[in-house]
């Protein structure tokens, strides 16, 4: 159930890096609804034209791979010279596997890194002089693992630690232009591909629920909330900040005593 009008995000273009699929795909199809004009970019161009076509109302797809400066910045100067400026810009691509640290390559490290970390900086970066100064909002899609050290996934906690402080930096560099930059840090997610790889059987599964504050995975919906949320005028004071929106996933294990015995 949305509070959110019709026509919310009206006269709005958005750019969501990693938007051919789950999460991001969520989220560009939400702020379509609300009558932005969204153009979504993954690695796989079949992928992002089916993503567009899905997205409808004159929707873009656009391949590029985030850990391509050249190529992400060119894809970004493509949407900007058929829209505009710029007003919302999401870096949503991450890579992900459960690997232990001592089985873990220098360049698996590096991968992740690289699309997380590295393509959150190229999308940002990238975007700088293509936005709407002032008023852009900038969102990047992180994850509990930034702040909560989760075994088998050293690659991702670095990534996204990095992401989280991209984004206060940029928040504290950009907010005299009128840019606001912002994060959401989403539990785990039903139905996705992340939690098809960090929770790949029943037993996983309901362990991780279980631990859960409000019991349940969360629905790709529910951060496409939080995502509109954050770029629209409901927080025009709001920069610098991670919306966890993850049913208290990072208030740690929510067993009382009882259940951990
Ligand atoms: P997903 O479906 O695998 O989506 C990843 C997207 O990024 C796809 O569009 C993919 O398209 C694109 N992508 C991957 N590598 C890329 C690259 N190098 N350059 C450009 N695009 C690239 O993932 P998801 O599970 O929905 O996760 C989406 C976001 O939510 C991620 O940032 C993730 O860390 C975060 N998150 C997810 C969960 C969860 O429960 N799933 C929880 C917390 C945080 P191509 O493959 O075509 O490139
Ligand atoms: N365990 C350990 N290492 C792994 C691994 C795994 N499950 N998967 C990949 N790697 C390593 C590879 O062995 C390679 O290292 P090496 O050269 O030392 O052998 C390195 O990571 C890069 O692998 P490669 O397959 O070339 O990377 P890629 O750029 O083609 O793909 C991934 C990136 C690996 C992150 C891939 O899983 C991907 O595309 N993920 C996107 C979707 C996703 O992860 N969604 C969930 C988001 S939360």
């Amino acid at each position: 159930m949305s509070a959110f009008r019709d026509g919310l995000l009206e006269g709005r273009t958005a750019f969501i890096a990693g938007g051919t699929s789950g999460i991001n795909l969520g989220i560009a199809k939400r702020m379509a609804e609300l009558g932005a004009r969204v153009a979504v970019a993954g690695r796989d161009p079949e992928k992002a034209r089916r993503a567009a076509a899905e997205i409808g109302r004159g929707a873009a797809g656009y391949s590029c791979d985030v850990r391509d400066y050249a190529a992400t910045r060119a894809a970004m100067e493509q949407i900007h010279a058929a829209w505009g400026p710029m007003h919302i810009v999401v870096s949503g691509a991450a890579g992900n596997f459960l690997a232990p640290a001592a089985g873990l390559s220098a360049n698996g490290f590096k991968t992740v890194v690289d699309i997380d970390l590295l393509g959150t900086f190229n999308v940002f970066r990238g975007c700088y002089d293509l936005i709407a100064k002032p008023g852009a909002s900038l969102i990047a899609i992180t994850a509990g693992q930034a702040v909560n050290p989760t075994m088998l996934q050293i690659h991702a906690c670095a990534a996204k630690a990095g992401v989280n402080q991209v984004v206060r930096v940029l928040a504290m560099e950009w907010g005299p232009e009128g840019v606001r930059v912002n994060g959401v840090s989403p539990g785990p997610i039903a139905g996705t591909e992340g939690m098809a790889r960090l929770a790949p059987n029943e037993a996983v599964t309901k362990a991780i629920t279980g631990r859960i504050a409000l019991r349940r995975f969360g629905e790709i919906d529910e951060i496409a909330e939080s995502a509109v949320f954050l770029c629209s005028d409901s927080a025009a004071y709001i920069t610098g900040t991670i919306l966890e929106c993850d049913g208290g996933s990072q208030l740690g294990d929510a067993r009382n005593p009882m259940e951990r015995a």
